[in-house]
């Protein structure tokens, strides 16, 4: 049985914990905080009692599914995995002292990924000695659900690491794409920025957030309006990409809309804090109440 290790037990790491055992892999999740492994614990085995509602799991795979994966808060649980994905909180300082302690510690040949967002997986690569079989593998939310895994190549990435998680990437049902190691990679800087002109429009009255939202879920055939995902994303995560695009890319076209800098600054985060684009919208404030 091919051993996995999945650091962080948060909203991505349960997650692919879960995919990854649903296919065979045996799992060690690892968390410095010991509420994280039993909340992710209790997710997986509601997500897969779902699926069994629904047909795509048989009844008596959970059991064995849960039975492959094995909570704990130490570190050391590397050590006989030949894949590692970190998905701990998205703060640089955390993912380079993870990679270097993950790269003393898991084996000389393992494969060290990061489901990071945003962070240069060449500067992760750099931290460790094997920048070669250090790679993004970047799942989308809810990772049970979603297709894609972004596969990103850091500037050390060997094609032998990328063959590997792209190969695994398939056989965990998903469907992988090879993007290099830019600020963004394809998946936000091709978003962010429809979001940020999104939240640029609703600064400058030209449409309520319903309305934009409206446009682009009919218009554009879009599941979800732009204003709705940065809600879902979390407007200061947003933020956060945003600021990686316009530094990293030192293009003025990716600059933060000053009302997404004030809502932050007022902790109006989406809904994780309650207040967002649409509670405005709904009080038929639209717009005006948001404008800078
Ligand atoms: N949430 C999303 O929609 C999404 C989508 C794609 C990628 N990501 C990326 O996935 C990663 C995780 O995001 P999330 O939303 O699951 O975060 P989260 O806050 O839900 O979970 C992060 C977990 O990491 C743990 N952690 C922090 N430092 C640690 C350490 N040193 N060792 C072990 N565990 C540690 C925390 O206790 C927490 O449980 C981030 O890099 C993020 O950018 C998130």
């Amino acid at each position: 049985m091919s051993r996995a290790a999945v650091i962080g037990a948060g909203t991505m790491g349960n997650g692919i914990a879960h995919v990854l055992a649903q296919h065979e892999w045996d799992v060690a999740l690892v968390d410095s905080a010991p509420p994280a492994l039993e909340q992710a614990t209790a997710t997986i085995r509601t997500n897969l009692d779902r699926q069994v509602k629904k047909g795509t799991l048989p009844a008596e795979a959970p059991a064995g599914i849960l039975g492959r994966i094995h909570p704990g808060t130490d570190l050391e649980a590397v050590r006989d995995a030949s894949l590692v994905v970190e998905a701990a909180s998205e703060n640089p300082a955390v993912k380079f002292a993870l990679f270097e302690q993950l790269d003393r510690l898991a084996p000389p040949d393992a494969i060290l990924a990061s489901n990071t967002s945003s962070i240069s997986i060449t500067e992760i690569g750099s931290r460790t000695r094997r920048p070669g079989q250090v790679i993004g593998m970047h799942f989308m939310n809810p990772v049970p659900v979603m297709q894609l895994v972004e596969v990103i190549r850091g500037h050390a990435t060997s094609d032998a690491t990328t063959a590997a998680v792209m190969k695994t990437a398939r056989s965990l049902g998903k469907t992988p794409v090879e993007v290099s190691d830019y600020p963004g990679f394809v998946s936000n800087r091709v978003l962010l920025p429809m979001i940020n002109e999104a939240i640029f429009c609703v600064m400058e009255g030209v449409a309520t957030p319903d309305a934009i939202d409206t446009v682009m879920k009919l218009g554009m055939a879009h599941p979800m309006g732009p204003l709705a995902l940065a809600d879902l994303i979390g407007l200061d995560v947003c933020l956060a990409i945003l600021e990686v695009l316009h530094r990293g890319l030192g293009d003025d076209k990716y600059r933060p809309a000053p009302l997404l800098r004030r809502m932050v600054a007022a902790g109006d985060l989406g809904r994780q804090t309650g207040k967002d684009f649409h509670e405005y919208g709904a009080k038929g404030e639209g717009g005006k109440a948001k404008r800078a």
